[in-house]
């Protein structure tokens, strides 16, 4: 899609709530590493799958400044919430300043920490996954994840395209790691997979049993 084409959906999908829009001004204006943000668009289309999915308990492996986190959060169940991991305790801090700011304040739980120690601390079954950290462990996120996905549930994973790198010949770490991740999903029996090439690529995966 060319940019006009994407301007034109941006344009034609509805606004973020007041908190998210300055979430994002805050991280645009301080963070040299904004693009980890979900953005607009991107966190429009979690918040509209989580409205779909309706969860009880979503999985979130890399906050980074809640914004995504936020965006699950508007669509759980009644009695819902969100789960979200993270190792970085400067950018924690300011998620949990701009939730407690939310009518969400009770509903998404911090945990710093590696996600890969804390995952198998975490007693619930998940509805959503949402694998947004480190890339060379988004294929050991998935399979520590699996078996605690509830038949039906989904995982979702962030950044598949990699700008494009995923095609090219010559692949950095980061970028093998991803297209080994794509390929185990696709060879995966046990899911049902679409790689929507919104963004970075967001990888939505159905456990079908
Ligand atoms: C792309 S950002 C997350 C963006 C966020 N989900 C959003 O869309 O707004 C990735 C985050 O993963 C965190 N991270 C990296 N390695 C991690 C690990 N091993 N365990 C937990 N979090 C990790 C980083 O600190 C960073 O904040």
């Amino acid at each position: 899609m060319n940019e006009e084409w994407i301007k034109y959906a941006e344009d034609f999908t509805s606004g973020e709530s007041d908190v998210l829009q300055e979430l994002r001004a805050h991280c645009y204006a301080h963070y040299e590493d904004s693009s980890m943000l979900s953005g607009f668009f991107q966190g429009r289309v979690l918040s509209m799958l989580s409205h779909m999915i309706r969860p009880n308990i979503v999985l979130e492996i890399g906050t980074y400044l809640g914004y995504s986190a936020l965006c699950f959060a508007e669509g759980l169940a009644p009695e819902g919430k969100v789960i979200t991991l993270d190792v970085q305790e400067d950018t924690n801090r300011v998620a949990r300043e701009f939730v407690a700011k939310t009518e969400y304040r009770d509903k998404i739980e911090f945990h710093l920490g590696n996600a890969l120690d804390v995952i198998p601390t975490l007693p619930h079954m998940f509805d959503l996954v949402f694998i947004d950290a480190d890339k060379p462990n988004y294929s050991n996120y998935y399979n520590l994840v699996f078996d605690r996905v509830r038949s039906g549930g989904f995982i979702i994973a962030d950044n598949v395209l990699w700008s494009g790198k995923v095609i090219e010949p010559d692949m950095d770490e980061n970028t093998q790691a991803l297209h080994d991740f794509n390929k185990m999903v696709l060879a995966d029996t046990r899911v049902s997979n679409v790689l929507l090439s919104i963004r970075d690529g967001l990888m939505v995966i159905r456990k079908d049993q």
